[in-house]
Parts: C-alpha cells; structure tokens; sequence
C-alpha cells in the first residue's frame, strides 16, 4: 500500500473521526494518510510516501466538518476532534471533474500504452468511476508553444536520449512527483517544470535532452511517475550493456560504488 505521505514521527497521539469511524494517529500525520491506515482509499495523483506532500492535483480533497471548502487531505494534518467525511456525492462529483480535465489533455492510447494496467491515472478515472469525457482530448491540433517567433511543433516529442529510460511529454500530468524525486531522493536538481499552463512540461534543463542535462541516470524519477512519461527502456529494446558499474542503489547507472557498512 502507497499511504500518499511520509509516517509522522511524532509520539503524541491525536484522535480523530475519518467517515464515522475513530482513529488515533500520531500527530503531523496527514488526513489522507490517516484515512488509508484505517483502510479508505482516496483518490490521489501528486502524492506518494516516498516524498513530502505537495498539493498540486486536487483529487483527494474531503470535507471537513466546521471548515469551509475541500481542502487536499494529503497536505492537511490531523487536528484533535476533527471530523472529516471522504465519499460524500460532493467530492465525488468533484473528483469526477478534475480527473475529466487531466483525461482531456492525456492521449486516449491506454490499449496500446506500455503503461496499461500499470498507470495510476488510469487506475484513478476507475476509482472516481469515470466513464464519459466532455472534452475529448485534441492532440492532432495542439497549439504549439512559440520559440522566438515560431511555434515549437517539437514541444511534444518524445526524448529517447537517455539509455535507461524515455520522457514522453504528452503523457505528463505535470504532477511534479519526477521533479521532487530528483530533488529530495536524489539530491540531484536536474529537472524543472518548464511553461504554464496547458504548455506546462517537465524538462531536464534548458532545452537539452536527456543525456545532455545534469540527469545522473539515477532512475528515481521513472520510479516516481505514476504515467508512462517516464518509462524505463527494456534490455530486449535496446541490448544488452556494452559494460556495466558496481553500485548498490537500484537503478542508478551512476556506480558511486558506495559500500554498505
Ligand atoms: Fe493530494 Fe494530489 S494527492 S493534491
């Protein structure tokens, strides 16, 4: 299970009431995090325990009795007493509308997409029971970015510079769960969000590839992407090594050689 949040560490414990149901949890904990523990799912996209929560997709939002709004449930903590609902008709609805709205700007390829069956969008229009989308998805007309003066028609191809692993741009969610891999589980810096808006992607520097940027090849960012954005390339793809470092970390084709004590 994906608890959406890092464990507190905190001793002190807080009581609270998710659905009708008491749960204590130790303080700084999130409501998502709570809720899951206690066995409810909320549907989420940017959050993951493996990085600090950020807000950025608005898909697990709940209601709190006494506050006004939906706040996210990942990047709000547990108060003592608070009472907070999950599944109202309200979420649900809204819930619906965002997941329609990444849906409209995303390639509706998922049969023949590498990710199908492994995509956590995917597994998330299910969840909020998405079946219809208002505003189909216009990918042959994009309207491309400008690049001094003249539109970019490369802003959406796929970049196969790295060895390990390709970045498709039409399947980013812009979720930043890549980049805050790269920052906090890395420590490497190598990727931004560049663009706003619909023109809003992940780059690896200034327009550079893959290759030529900072990226170490470390593979945290293909771990933390819940598309096929980033996806990893298959031995059966692309050969065979031609040579191969010794390193402890999973992925990283860095070999710091680092020795565990
Ligand atoms: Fe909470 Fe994305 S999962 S805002």
């Amino acid at each position: 299970i994906d608890y959406g949040t890092p464990r507190s560490k905190s001793e002190k414990m807080i009581e609270l009431t998710i659905d009708g149901q008491t749960i204590a949890v130790p303080e700084g904990t999130s409501i998502m995090r709570a809720a899951m523990e206690m066995g409810t799912q909320i549907p989420k996209l940017c959050a993951t325990d493996m990085l600090d929560a950020y807000g950025s997709c608005r898909l697990c939002l709940v209601e709190i009795e006494g506050r006004p709004g939906t706040p996210a449930s990942c990047t709000t903590p547990v108060m003592p007493g608070m009472v907070v609902k999950t599944q109202t008709q309200r979420l649900q609805q809204l819930r619906k509308g965002v997941m329609e709205l990444y849906i409209s700007d995303h390639p509706l390829d998922c049969l023949t997409c590498s990710a199908n069956g492994d995509c956590e969008l995917q597994d998330m229009a299910g969840a909020v029971g998405l079946r219809d989308v208002r505003y189909g998805y216009d990918g042959e007309n994009h309207v491309f970015p400008k690049q001094d003066g003249v539109a970019n028609e490369n802003w959406l191809a796929k970049d196969e510079s790295n060895p390990y692993f390709t970045y498709d741009p039409s399947k980013c969610i812009v979720c930043m769960r890549c980049v805050r891999a790269c920052e906090d589980v890395q420590g490497t810096f190598a990727l931004t969000i560049s663009g706003r808006g619909f023109e809003s992607r992940v780059s690896a520097g200034m327009n550079e590839s893959f290759l030529g940027s900072e990226c170490v090849s470390c593979g945290a960012c293909v771990q933390a992407c819940p598309t096929a954005t980033l996806n990893e390339k298959k031995v059966i793809e692309v050969g065979a090594p031609e040579h191969s470092v010794v390193t402890t970390c999973a992925y990283c084709g860095v070999g710091c050689a680092f020795k565990a004590e």
